[in-house]
């Protein structure tokens, strides 16, 4: 069980509607527009009073944040942590002051796996090892000699960075012709990514084959840039991103991103349900995996209508 002693007073729920405080990241991509929508919209729908806050990408906001909803007494504090470490301090406060944390999107690398309820979300790995394999098969069907990989990195220390890196090196390691020639932080947004990949075409232009973007707003950025250097994105270069977005599909159908792999940002209607679980003190799965997909762009203009974010 989860040892917290929440659910103690579950009859005490029954008729105030559960308040929840949620510290989001911020509004640094299409995706994470698409989250704050989904959170807010399954709150209203589960009657659940939601106290949101946006940190603008920075941890110590989301502290502070979770201090407030801790002072508060909210019910729940769920968050998505806009990185990995640092988290052990501000949980405990919550332990101690008896407040079930649920991580929504990205996990903390916090010792102590009591300090939160349930990590529910993608496995970054699994995409970046996706991400690698549609690489893999396409390396196939290239010429012959090295392929140079560049690589915008997501926000540095970030769960999504660190996992999407090492599931698609671990996994291009099998082909020694793939070669990462550059990687580097464009913080998940278009306007980094459009600036890193300049810099990486100014130093080595016609050397590259392949860009590996974390995420699909930094690949949009990206192939501006590639556009305004003179080569075709999709082409000369190929893009391989991760999340699934509309602007993605629009590119892919546009002949200039070749590959996105899909990370859900769909995650209110599981949050709220948990919520009311952790606080009827029911038992619930310590991980939550979030299903997804691969989309080439084969399969772009077909799925499009399909696509809810
Ligand atoms: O944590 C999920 C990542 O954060 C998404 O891939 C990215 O677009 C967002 O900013």
């Amino acid at each position: 069980c989860l040892g917290l002693g929440f659910g103690v007073a579950a009859s005490a729920y029954a008729e105030k509607p559960l308040v929840l405080g949620f510290s989001q990241v911020g509004a640094e991509s299409e995706w994470r527009t698409a989250n704050t929508a989904s959170i807010k919209d399954a709150a209203k729908q589960a009657g659940v009073t939601l106290k949101f806050a946006d940190a603008q990408q920075k941890q110590e906001n989301q502290v502070k944040a979770i201090r407030s909803f801790i002072a508060q007494k909210v019910d729940v504090i769920a968050f998505s942590p806009v990185v990995e470490s640092g988290w052990d301090t501000v949980l405990r406060e919550a332990k101690a002051a008896k407040i079930p944390v649920i991580l929504t999107d990205r996990a903390v690398d916090a010792s102590d796996k009591s300090l939160y309820v349930t990590f529910i979300g993608s496995d970054f790995v699994e995409e970046g090892r996706r991400a690698g394999r549609w690489l893999l098969e396409r390396a196939k069907t290239m010429p012959a000699g090295d392929i140079n990989i560049v690589e915008l990195q997501g926000t540095v220390g970030s769960a999504p960075a660190i996992d999407r890196k090492a599931g698609f090196a671990e996994t291009i390691a099998a082909n020694p012709k793939l070669k990462i020639i550059r990687s580097q932080t464009g913080d998940f947004t278009r306007a980094k990514g459009k600036e890193v990949m300049e810099a990486f075409l100014k130093t080595d232009g016609k050397k590259i084959n392949v860009l590996y973007a974390h995420n699909d707003d930094m690949a949009i950025g990206a192939i501006q840039a590639i556009e305004e250097a003179g080569l075709k994105p999709g082409k000369d270069i190929l893009v391989i991103s991760v999340d699934g977005v509309k602007g993605a599909f629009e590119a892919m159908m546009a002949g200039k991103l070749n590959v996105t792999v899909e990370c859900s940002p769909l995650l209110g209607p599981q949050l709220m349900k948990v919520a009311k679980q952790v606080l009827a003190g029911e038992t619930v799965p310590k991980r939550i995996t979030t299903e997804e997909s691969v989309f080439p762009a084969e399969v772009a203009a077909k799925e499009f209508p399909n696509r809810k974010y």
